[in-house]
């Protein structure tokens, strides 16, 4: 629960951003990067699947990891979290949504025009040219090509080592440095950029708030913090605002 003075800042804040990392899709049963992996995956580490060396020594690997988040992820539902975030949309004259993830569950819950600052699992890119891809043959063998240049295919998302898209971490900073109230949920704050968006937003005089089971190293930098996870502290929160009661 978030105590008085803490509610009364976040109450009449103008400007809201809500930065999300795998934490918030814990409990639609998508695994987060830094849990053990399970069955087929469990002798690889995510960091070890998720770079473009491991693609290009591997790319059968990877683009096979990717197939089956993307199943999963497709079979995943939004849960409260997520839902409780398209209501403080709407209680908030500006509220931005900024994610680290790439399972597109805010959209599907109903948040508009959320930042994904690393890309989408949902599309597929041509590895040379990084353009979209939406007509190719999978014969199982080496990973699928680029119908126009022959190039592998690779998944739209952000590996390790690689860039942001410049419009969104763009879009991402502007928000940071000009929010009253920075909420950080499910997120390790471990991967830059956009474990730095938080300490912005703090530095410009926000209030910082985490919400995580676990401590991070974001947390001895945040005014507050609600232990728990994201699908019971976020619904809470939204009551404690007068929102809609999600149950
Ligand atoms: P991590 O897997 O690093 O961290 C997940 C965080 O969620 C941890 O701090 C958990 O304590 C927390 N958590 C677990 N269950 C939760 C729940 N039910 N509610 C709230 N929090 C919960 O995931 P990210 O921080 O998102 O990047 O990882 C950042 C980036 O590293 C990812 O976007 C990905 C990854 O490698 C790229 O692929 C570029």
């Amino acid at each position: 629960m978030l105590d008085a003075t803490a509610l009364h800042r976040l109450r009449t804040a103008r400007r809201v951003v809500a930065l999300t990392g795998a934490g918030i899709s814990a409990e639609s049963g998508v695994p987060t990067f830094r849990d053990a992996q399970t069955g087929l995956w469990a002798k690889y580490r995510a960091e070890e699947l998720a770079t473009p060396e491991a693609f290009l020594e591997n790319p059968r690997l990877v683009w096979n990891w990717y197939v089956w988040r993307r199943q999963l992820t497709a079979q995943a539902q939004p849960n409260p979290g997520h839902l409780a975030l398209v209501q403080f949309q709407e209680r908030f004259d500006s509220f931005t949504l900024i994610t680290q993830n790439v399972d597109g569950l805010h959209a599907r819950a109903g948040s508009r025009d959320v930042i994904e600052l690393h890309g989408s699992i949902a599309t597929t890119l041509c590895f040379d040219e990084r353009t979209p891809v939406t007509d190719f043959v999978d014969d199982g063998q080496t990973s699928p090509r680029c119908p126009r240049c022959g190039a592998l295919l690779r998944p739209g998302v952000v590996w390790f080592g690689e860039s942001l898209p410049p419009a969104a971490l763009q879009r991402a900073e502007q928000a940071a440095a000009s929010c009253d109230v920075m909420l950080s949920i499910g997120t390790s704050s471990l991967v830059q950029p956009a474990a730095g968006l938080p300490l912005v937003a703090k530095r410009r005089g926000a209030l910082l708030i985490e919400v995580n089971p676990s401590p991070t190293p974001l947390t001895p930098h945040a005014d507050r913090v609600l232990s728990g996870p994201a699908g019971q502290v976020l619904p809470q929160l939204l009551r404690q605002l007068g929102g809609t009661d999600l149950g």
